[in-house]
């Protein structure tokens, strides 16, 4: 898949700015500060509606401005081009058309646009708490198909559903509160375990893309274990709802299922959370990105665009030599302060100032 052309009104820093962009290596070349990672995050926003930065939908408007629009057009493998203009509003609803036609539910667009992207938070990944793992899951069994989207929606609600009741029982119970309790507690084994065993397979699958993708960055064998297996997960949820019971209303909140699960990534044997070099870390998080990357697109059959933002910066020489060295196929956006070296084989370049797009070259054509 490549994007083609992209145009952002009001988004960000971003008054009104369109480019164009090219299969092969795109460079999006800019001092700090000048709208380098905000370019980014409006096509992540297309493929997962969601800021890659953690922010509202309300950070990516225009400063003083009430709707942005991030208009796009990408061009499948099978040769079908789309139009996709999505709407980002503080005023009212948030809107997408794909081809001029309004999309019944914005998030129909999920798996219209595949992108990838690989930024310098994604640090946290490896070194930051349990829900950005969960996230890393859940987010990659969604790029893989929207079904999981409702899931992972649904398994929010019911948790929040359930602490409400947990919190107006006062810590009491009482035959409602009991009735209401295994409501939940019945759908939320039922949802709750498609959750953990779809992570748990779509770990599985990806350990070796993992496995790879880290060896090639590190340019050394390496001994990777990727584990999810919560003890929730083998003795039951329903089993351990009730359980958990008591100790939940003390609590007046849900202390088992898989908003509470963690996966754990070992280096050598070591936890790369807390044992691992920052080299490592970083080396972990990129190995991360690249490894949904090509599962993604062996699995949907079409390669998503791979996103790197400042990612240069991030790693040693030898490793970003290793990662230019193995670009995966497909369009590759890359954003950098400062020149890229040869090894990148940059096929377009874009620079951009304070939200302005100053020149856009392709060095190689004539
Ligand atoms: N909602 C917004 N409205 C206007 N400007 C914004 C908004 N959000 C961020 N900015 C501006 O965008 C700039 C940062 O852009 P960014 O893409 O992060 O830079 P970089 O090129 O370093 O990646 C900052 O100057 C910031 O003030
Ligand atoms: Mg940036």
């Amino acid at each position: 898949m490549i994007l083609q052309h992209i145009q952002l009104s009001d988004f960000r820093n971003y008054t009104n700015a369109q480019v164009e962009f090219v299969s092969g290596v795109n460079a999006v070349i800019g001092a700090n500060g000048q709208g380098k990672t905000n370019l980014a995050e409006a096509l992540g926003y297309l493929s997962t509606m969601k800021s890659f930065r953690g922010v509202p939908i309300e950070a990516m408007i225009r400063n003083g401005t009430h709707t942005a629009f991030i208009r796009a057009r990408v061009l499948h493998d099978d040769g079908r081009e789309i139009l996709i203009e999505a709407r980002l509003t503080n005023q009212g609803r948030n809107q997408v058309l794909v081809n001029g036609t309004k999309l019944p539910k914005t998030r129909d667009l999920l798996g219209m646009v595949r992108s990838t992207v690989f930024s310098p938070d994604d640090l946290e990944l490896v070194k930051g708490g349990p829900h950005l793992r969960r996230d890393f899951l859940d987010d990659s069994l969604v790029a893989l198909a929207n079904k999981y989207d409702a899931l992972r929606l649904e398994v929010d609600r019911i948790v929040r559903q359930r602490n409400a009741v947990l919190k107006q029982s006062g810590g009491r119970l009482n035959n409602a509160v009991t009735s209401m309790l295994d409501l939940w507690d019945e759908k939320f084994s039922d949802s709750g375990t498609q959750l953990g065993n779809a992570r748990s397979e779509i770990v599985s699958k990806l350990t070796p893309f993992i496995v790879h993708a880290y060896e090639e960055l590190a340019q050394r064998a390496s001994n990777i274990s990727i584990l999810y297996s919560p003890d929730w997960l083998k003795t039951g949820l329903a089993k351990c709802l009730a359980e958990a019971r008591a100790e939940d209303l003390r609590r007046v909140t849900t202390t088992v299922g898989p908003h509470r699960d963690d996966v754990e990534i070992l280096i050598n044997s070591l936890p790369a959370r807390t044992q691992a070099s920052q080299g490592e870390q970083r080396t972990m998080a990129l190995a991360l990105r690249l490894a949904v990357h090509r599962f993604i697109g062996e699995s949907v059959g079409e390669t998503p665009i791979l996103i790197l933002d400042d990612v240069l910066s991030e790693l040693d020489p030898d490793r970003a030599k290793a990662l230019l060295n193995h670009f995966p196929v497909g369009q590759v956006l890359i954003t950098t302060a400062s020149e890229l070296p040869a090894e990148a084989h940059i096929t377009k370049k874009v620079q951009i100032q304070a939200g302005t797009i100053i020149s856009s070259l392709n060095p190689n054509s004539n």
